[in-house]
């Protein structure tokens, strides 16, 4: 017994150092290209290993390229917060990738949507997102509809979110409409014509950092096996909100889907088909990542941060600070001068971005508007459904509506989360 215990360590130790011997080799006979990102991005399609070793170096921990995931649930200011990682210039920003395997998985048919395989959809979800953190654009191709045509398409969901896709090499064209900051939906499109996935990845390649936003991830715990990944140094900014203000948001972004809702709002009345599960689900799903993140797992080391949108809407600069520390990026001016700019610090401004980018109402002035719009009835369902996630993140309920519409009785408790460093 001793014995093969013995024979199958040596095995183990000799074939790891055949492995490392090899790497060392075709990483020493790269490291000569690899040190210009041109050459990388020249050589990038004839040889797939150059991705994985060039652009993200990946055997080398001291890299300091990261790789951020806001993490978010629809309507919780997630548009806005991903704005600020898009302003650093060093950020390739992606706004919601995962919009296309789910659509490719469940073509929009909910009873599909229902009995697809949770799990299959995940494991997609993070293939999408490993190969978009190495650059890969071209792995979209599975997913977008319709198929792209020698690598060009005009569907990419939401380009004009990001700045690196309508900017130079992307786009030459792109330059001026970098300087407001204040993407809309059409503008990249028109200008740039159809997106290039090649020039795409180049330009990825070409930046330090990829930063991505998905609402589509259930739980921390399904990113475990990204965070695990020695070719990445991932980093999880976990954005929630207090519910009520979702929920409040949704029925206004989405009022065919909510008319339930709205009819609930009207009457005061809760109709019978109204449907719960959602709102439910959101809260349930919220909880469990920041209780996951909470708990100090070691495979969250680091790579955990808790903000509440709350706490971002009405202290933009320190919490863009604290942000941007957490994902080891440098604050730059321009992401400063933008946050003046898309705040409350500049009110035309806000009414500015809010008009012209519809998914992001949100700002200080308008983060407690839902206390106005939303009929207490309402409310103390939510309350009731969510009381949990209420009071772990430090939302307190409440028991009339007077002080529902009392705005200078706040509705979060300050809070500091301990979920960086343990
Ligand atoms: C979904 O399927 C319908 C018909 O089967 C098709 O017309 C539509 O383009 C598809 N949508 C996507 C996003 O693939
Ligand atoms: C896309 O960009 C690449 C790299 O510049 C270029 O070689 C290719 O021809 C472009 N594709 C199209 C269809 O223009
Ligand atoms: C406020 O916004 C306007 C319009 O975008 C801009 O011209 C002005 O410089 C901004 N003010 C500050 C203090 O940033
Ligand atoms: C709910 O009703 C109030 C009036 O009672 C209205 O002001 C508000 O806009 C409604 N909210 C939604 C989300 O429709
Ligand atoms: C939430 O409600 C459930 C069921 O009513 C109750 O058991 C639980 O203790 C409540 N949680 C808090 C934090 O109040
Ligand atoms: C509103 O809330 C504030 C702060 O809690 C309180 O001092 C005030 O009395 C409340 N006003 C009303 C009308 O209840």
């Amino acid at each position: 017994m001793e014995c093969s215990w013995k024979t199958v360590l040596l095995l183990v130790c000799a074939s790891l150092g055949v492995q490392y011997t090899a790497i060392r080799t075709l990483r020493d006979s790269l490291s000569g290209p690899c040190q210009g990102a041109d050459h990388c991005q020249a050589r990038h399609h004839r040889d797939s290993r150059w991705r994985a070793l060039c652009g993200d170096n990946w055997l080398s921990v001291e890299s300091s390229r990261k790789h951020i995931l806001l993490f978010a649930t629809t309507r919780s200011g997630s548009s806005f917060t991903g704005q600020l990682l898009n302003q650093h210039p060093g950020v390739f920003y992606v706004f919601e990738p995962l919009y296309h395997v789910q659509q490719a998985f469940t073509n929009s048919s909910s009873r599909l949507r229902r009995t697809l395989d949770r799990r299959a959809l995940l494991g997609a979800y993070r293939d999408l997102l490993l190969n978009l953190y190495t650059c890969d654009l071209h792995f979209m191709e599975n997913y977008i509809r319709p198929e792209p045509q020698d690598h060009v398409t005009g569907s990419f969901f939401r380009r004009s979110s990001s700045h690196a896709l309508c900017s130079p090499p992307v786009c030459l064209e792109g330059g001026d409409g970098l300087a407001t900051g204040q993407p809309d939906e059409i503008w990249c499109p028109k200008k740039c014509g159809n997106l290039n996935l090649t020039l795409a990845s180049m330009s990825c390649l070409s930046r330090e950092h990829v930063a991505i936003k998905t609402v589509r991830i259930p739980e921390v715990k399904d990113l475990r096996t990204l965070t695990e990944d020695p070719r990445l140094d991932l980093k999880i900014i976990h954005l929630v909100r207090d519910p009520r203000a979702i929920l409040a948001s949704r029925i206004m972004a989405f009022s065919d889907q909510f008319r339930a809702w709205k009819v609930w709002n009207a009457t005061g009345r809760q109709p019978r088909y109204v449907d719960l599960s959602q709102i439910t689900s959101t809260c349930k799903d919220m909880a469990a990542s920041a209780e996951t993140g909470l708990q100090r797992p070691a495979w969250l080391r680091g790579r955990y941060l808790l903000v509440r949108y709350e706490d971002l809407a009405s202290n933009p600069e320190v919490k863009a600070t604290e942000i941007y520390r957490f994902a080891g990026l440098d604050m730059e001016d321009r992401v400063r001068m933008w946050i003046v700019q898309n705040t409350n610090s500049n009110v035309s401004a806000t009414a500015d971005w809010n008009y012209r980018y519809s998914t992001t109402r949100d700002s200080r002035a308008t983060a407690d508007t839902w206390r106005l719009r939303l009929g207490f009835d309402i409310v103390r369902t939510v309350q009731n459904l969510c009381n949990d996630t209420l009071a772990l993140l430090g939302y307190r309920p409440v028991q009339s509506a007077a002080e529902l519409r009392n705005l200078s009785h706040s509705l979060v408790e300050p809070r500091t989360f301990q979920t960086v460093t343990w």
